[in-house]
């Protein structure tokens, strides 16, 4: 019989708190007196996004993408899909994009280059996990990062499994770790 997986707590609540804090005063700091538009990838984002909105001490309007990644990670091109279009244009306005993890980078490269072609007056990136050692697209980081972590697959806090586990409180990794796919991403369908 199989055992199910262990959760193995690796950044616990009060740690993201107190990061998710930091990133918002840092955003509070850098946007003295303008209004920011959050934008948020869903759905992993949601989560963070969710917290860090009440943080940021300025004019604050919010809105959120949805995003497929398919396909070999082999090269940068054609392996994301939009799913959810933003409500409004984000044109003339300071866009934070704000997503759960930077990975191999495939998500935010896309995402970025839409977004600059919306002609924003700024556009930063907001991630609260960074696994630098997967990246592929080089010149892909964030402006705000809360968390380095090793090469493992991590849920919790907005991250899932097969769409578990988006409500753990900590940031667990699961072991034994789940069989991923040529991009990183769990083989089991949902
Ligand atoms: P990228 O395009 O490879 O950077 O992938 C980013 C997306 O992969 C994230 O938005 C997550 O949905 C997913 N992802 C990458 N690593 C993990 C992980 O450790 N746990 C859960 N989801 C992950
Ligand atoms: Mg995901």
């Amino acid at each position: 019989m199989p055992t199910a997986p262990r959760l193995k707590p690796l950044i616990t609540r009060s740690q993201v708190r107190r990061k998710v804090r930091e990133i918002a005063h840092q955003i509070s700091r850098d946007f003295h007196g303008e209004p920011v538009h959050l934008v948020g990838v869903l759905k992993g984002a949601s989560i963070f996004l969710s917290d860090l909105v009440r943080e940021v001490d300025l004019e604050v309007s919010v809105d959120f993408m949805a995003v497929a990644s398919y396909g070999r990670a082999t090269n940068s091109s054609g392996q994301v899909k939009l799913i959810k279009d933003l409500d409004s244009s984000i044109e003339g306005r300071n866009v934070i994009l704000v997503e759960d993890i930077l990975d191999t980078g495939l998500t935010l490269d896309y995402l970025r280059r839409i977004l600059e072609e919306r002609r924003p007056k700024t556009l930063r990136v907001a991630v609260l996990l960074d696994k630098p050692s997967r990246r592929l697209v080089e010149n892909v980081r964030g402006d705000y990062v809360g968390f380095q972590i090793p090469n493992q697959f991590v849920v919790g806090y907005g991250l899932d499994f097969a769409e578990r586990y988006r409500n753990l409180k900590d940031i667990c990794v699961l072991t034994p770790p789940p069989l991923l796919d040529e991009r990183g991403h769990p083989r089991v369908k949902p």
